[in-house]
């Protein structure tokens, strides 16, 4: 079976089942700075799961292109990727674990005709908060699963939400309990190095995670504690490369369709065949998966830089010449053209301008690599892994040349250190400026946009939002003018907005094609980030709106929900723009 086949598969068996096929999300979203990509297909969803009816009704499915970048050093094995698709069902406060198990059930071993007994399900084992799945443990038995093919986990394996387990999770985060399906390659025998008995989590290689449903049906409280969101939602997410890998039971998820054309490439320029390379399939693996990134974070708008998004661009490809160095022994990148033939959900840019990018960036780094090793021993590891892009097995191997040893414990330190200074970076200078999904921030940014508006009612309409940044404590907020603005202007516009939350005026989310949004006059930050079909929230009356403007949400119903907005100070932030914060009393 081929992926376009797999992915076809699903999303017509659950469109039988109700569903209605909802577009992806773009890789890079807009209004959600917790992360700097789509990495699960719930992510665009979050407000709807919390409550807000979704215009498509409460049954959704698609197939969400995502990356994980934490995985990045993992990648080499067979089955670790940054890259992939997200094969994921939704229901908004409809059905629930009676329905949920028994679909993905048959549509693993009915459609895609998995063997039963190749199935092994885990189970969430409870906690002090949460009651062990005993429901989801009863219709995987009646199903037919055995109870020796049945494991139950604590939350750290089984416990889904983004930002980890329930202790993890920061107040106003959704999550809840999880039930996944692996599938078992019989020919991999346990590797004894992961432990003295195989299980469905051990990472021997012998079982592939293939679907996770995740009853999301909880919120972390303001007093710590879990509490019931108003609805019980399903969210599934199946990786669509590892079901294929399934599909094929070969446990190289490096010989499915999606990544030959990427492999196929790597073999030109190395002459050795994928497989057959004395020094293994690692480096061949990583250029495959690497190259597969940066085209798809490519035609995302994204472009290699020292920041966020771009700063992962240019380290994915700057990892893939040194690692097409160690196959060949040369720097030059395969030339990635025969991808047209699979379909993705996501727009690709044409091949001249893909490449174009992933040159440039290579031919920079290739000099910088000449450069880097005449320093090699005269500057730190972790100077050559930060001023130039070196990845580290490139300075192990290099220092290592020059009888000199890498201390990882130093390097891990400084590199944690570093990711923690760029993930603060990279905060609140993307999106909206959306810190997080609590109810002050939630607060913070309606905040924003009267703020917003009441600037450009005081002062003009040269003025543009030209960043945004909430935290649970205030909101700050960048905007274009020439000048320091006076105790009288700031005075009418704090005024102006707590006249407007004294007014109680609605808030309003729409979904509607962009073109016509900023015709309507919409503001918007970065208007060429938002998708075609873009949701709007307008505060006031639809027809008269005191507030209009691209954004993903989410916000309060209502401006009295506010209290009072004081503004505490402003400053300049550079040349033309001016800077404000103010807090929520
Ligand atoms: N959101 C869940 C995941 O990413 C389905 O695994």
């Amino acid at each position: 079976m081929t992926s376009n086949e797999v992915r076809k598969k699903y999303i017509d068996f659950f469109v039988k089942r109700g569903h209605v096929e909802i577009p992806p999300a773009p890789l890079v979203l807009e209004n959600d700075p917790t992360t700097l990509f789509t990495s699960s297909g719930m992510q665009p969803l979050v407000p709807y799961l919390m409550g807000e009816p979704h215009p498509k009704g409460k049954r959704l499915v698609n197939s969400q292109p995502s990356i994980r970048v934490q995985d990045i050093e993992e990648v080499g094995d067979n089955r670790h990727m940054t890259f992939f698709e997200m094969l994921g069902n939704w229901s908004l406060g409809d059905y629930f674990k009676a329905e949920q198990l028994p679909w993905i059930w048959e549509f693993l071993t009915k459609e895609l005709v998995l063997p039963k007994d190749r199935l092994w399900v885990s189970i969430f084992e409870g906690s002090k908060e949460v009651p062990r799945d005993e429901e989801s443990a009863n219709i995987w038995k009646k199903l037919g699963v055995p109870e020796s093919k049945i494991f139950y986990y604590p939350a750290e394996k089984n416990w889904w939400s983004r930002s980890g387990t329930p202790e993890e999770m920061p107040t106003g985060e959704i999550g809840g309990p999880d039930s996944e399906v692996f599938y078992e390659f019989a020919q991999v025998k346990h590797d004894l190095r992961f432990g003295d008995k195989c299980h469905p989590n051990c990472d021997c290689g012998r079982f592939l995670e293939i679907a996770n449903s995740v009853f999301i049906q909880y919120r972390k409280g303001k007093d710590g504690k879990l509490e019931d969101l108003p609805q019980k939602n399903v969210d599934f997410g199946g990786g669509l490369e590892r079901i294929v890998t399934a599909v094929n039971n070969d446990p190289d998820n490096f010989n499915i369709d999606l990544f030959q054309g990427f492999i196929k490439e790597v073999e030109k320029v190395s002459d050795i065949p994928y497989g057959k390379n004395p020094g293994g399939d690692r480096s061949y693996r990583i250029v495959a998966d690497h190259l597969r990134a940066s085209v798809m974070l490519i035609s995302s708008g994204v472009l290699p830089s020292n920041k966020g998004q771009g700063y992962v661009l240019r380290r994915l490809v700057r990892r893939c010449v040194f690692h097409i160095s160690k196959i060949k022994g040369s720097t030059k990148l395969p030339v990635i053209r025969n991808l047209d033939k699979f379909e993705y959900p996501l727009k690709l840019k044409s091949w001249s301008e893909i490449s174009s990018v992933i040159d440039d960036e290579a031919n920079k780094f290739s000099k910088t690599i000449d450069r880097g090793l005449r320093l090699v021993g005269k500057i730190s590891p972790f100077g050559l892994f930060q001023t130039y892009g070196f990845p580290l097995e490139l300075i192990e191997e290099a220092l290592a040349e020059k009888g000199q040893k890498v201390d990882k414990n130093v390097f891990k330190k400084e590199f944690e250190k570093h990711q923690e200074r760029s993930r603060t970076a990279s905060k609140g200078m993307f999106k909206g400026g959306l810190g997080g999904h609590s109810e002050t921030e939630i607060k913070y940014h309606t905040a924003t946009h009267l703020l917003h508006q009441a600037l450009r009612n005081v002062l003009g309409e040269h003025i543009h939002q030209a960043g945004s940044n909430i935290t649970a404590e205030r909101l700050r907020f960048d905007f274009t003018h020439p000048s320091k603005l006076t105790d009288e202007e700031i005075e009418k516009v704090e005024g102006e907005i707590n006249k407007k939350i004294d007014e109680n005026l609605k808030v309003t989310r729409e979904k509607m094609p962009k073109e016509k949004a900023l015709k309507e006059g919409a503001l918007a930050f970065f208007p060429e980030r938002y998708p075609d079909i873009t949701s709007v929230y307008t505060i006031g009356p639809l027809d008269n709106s005191y507030s209009k403007e691209l954004c993903g949400g989410p916000h309060v119903a209502y401006t009295r929900e506010l209290g009072r907005v004081k503004i505490e100070r402003q400053e300049s932030v550079a040349q033309g723009v001016r800077r404000i914060y103010a807090v929520l009393e």
